[in-house]
């Protein structure tokens, strides 16, 4: 198969293979390796230049509890995650699955077990999608940067990195995602052969969908530690932190509000995006209690707001305008307004020009009383407070007799 060959067969049926992934909207990183143990990011061991020797030893005191990743799957299902990406391996090359190409791996290691399969079957266990992260690049390995002076070291590098990836897609049955990372330090997809692996993962995995970071586009691109839409046409996801380090990191500043998330998966949603929110497990395998206690509440609140979130969206930008008491969602003719600083009893949103048919809250679907002028609608007898008490945000739901059209732009007169 030639390139062009290889780009035309995986543009084929993108969007069909990329459907549930856009419809499931939200998903649980997980970054788990021997860094855990250190808890002072995923980076340690290249930013304080750790000696190898004794990174390495990291590898036989870990001692994980019991499948914590059935933990990991059962919080991400009860905060409305659709799918989970574990780390298989980190920039520190330590493997977490039964691999064949190198010894510094889980089974042969402290662990003692296959934490790749563990994780595999929690996320069955408990109904969500697959993927797997992992990282090209490879601190370990001894030709991990010799690869790119050496052709000898790079021919070494990529069967393995080839090993590795065809042991993943053939050894845990059906997966959903390929989340590759850094592609340090080789300087393109033909050197990479990003090609021929990705070709033969498409071969293994005929449905999967692959992200953009081994110097290919692929089928989706990856915005990190910011939540910014691709153009129309792409698939993106924005993969987030919730405390600024991906790795375990037990502190108790930084963590991201629940508020926040939310504002995050808003965003998201309104540019037909995915979000992608990162948990550090302890090196144990348990979830930082901060963690926990923000995603179970914004569970809560999307198993009764799921509708403004999930399924086929329609992207909002040109379409409809930010309000300073909220900010929109959108499917087709419907539109929800995500009122998260409340005004009182009454709201006004300006600027529309399609006609409202009906105003209901979300929740519980009681119909709202309104005016519509030219310009201005005007929401009358709401509560004197935001009537959400787990984040204060409120979804009204705005039924239109079309695809709704806003324009406020920023004169006070509209310069057509
Ligand atoms: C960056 C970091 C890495 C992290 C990844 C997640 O590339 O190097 O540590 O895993 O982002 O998106």
């Amino acid at each position: 198969m030639t390139n062009e060959e290889y780009l035309a067969m995986a543009a084929a049926d993108r969007e069909a293979r990329l459907q549930w992934w856009h419809e499931a909207r939200f998903g649980m990183f997980v970054h788990w390796g021997l860094y855990a143990q250190l808890g002072r990011h995923e980076w340690v061991m290249n930013r304080e230049r750790i000696p190898l020797a004794e990174y390495e030893k990291l590898a036989d005191s870990w001692k994980p509890k019991e499948r914590p990743a059935r933990e990991w799957a059962q919080l991400a299902k009860a905060a409305g995650q659709k799918y989970m990406v574990m780390t298989t391996k980190h920039h520190e090359g330590f493997c977490l699955w039964d691999t064949q190409q190198t010894d510094y791996n889980a089974v042969k290691r402290g662990p003692g077990r296959d934490l790749v399969r563990e994780y595999v079957e929690a996320c069955r266990e408990f109904g969500l999608k697959i993927g797997f992260y992992y990282s090209l690049i490879d601190w370990h390995h001894p030709d991990g940067a010799l690869c790119a002076k050496d052709e000898a070291a790079r021919r070494r590098f990529l069967d393995f990195t080839q090993g590795c990836v065809r042991e993943l897609m053939t050894n845990y049955g059906h997966i959903d995602i390929l989340w590759y990372d850094v592609s340090w330090p080789l300087p393109d997809a033909e050197a990479w052969e990003a090609y021929k692996m990705n070709a033969m993962v498409r071969a293994l995995q005929p449905h999967i969908i692959i992200n953009n970071r081994a110097k290919l586009p692929e089928d989706f691109g990856t915005p990190e530690e910011h939540v910014t839409a691709a153009e129309p046409g792409r698939a993106w996801e924005a993969c987030m932190t919730f405390n600024g380090s991906w790795g375990y990191f037990p502190t108790a500043i930084d963590w991201r509000s629940v508020r926040e998330v939310l504002g995050m998966l808003r965003t998201a949603t309104a540019g037909g995006g995915n979000l992608l929110l990162n948990i550090g497990p302890a090196p144990d395998g348990s979830v930082p209690p901060e963690a926990t206690e923000r995603l179970l509440p914004v569970g809560k609140w999307l198993a009764k707001n799921g509708e403004a979130v999930y399924g086929q969206v329609d992207r909002v930008q040109g379409k409809l305008e930010w309000l300073p008491t909220g900010n929109w969602t959108l499917k087709g003719n419907t539109a929800y307004y995500w009122c998260s600083r409340w005004p009182g009893t009454e709201l006004a949103i300006g600027g529309l020009r399609t006609k409202l048919r009906r105003a209901s809250y979300l929740i519980g679907g009681a119909e709202i009383p309104f005016t519509q002028t030219e310009n201005r609608l005007v929401l009358h007898g709401l509560p004197p407070h935001n009537p959400d008490d787990i984040a204060s945000v409120t979804v009204l739901k705005l039924e239109f007799e079309e695809e709704p059209k806003q324009v406020l732009g920023a004169g006070y007169v509209v310069l057509e």
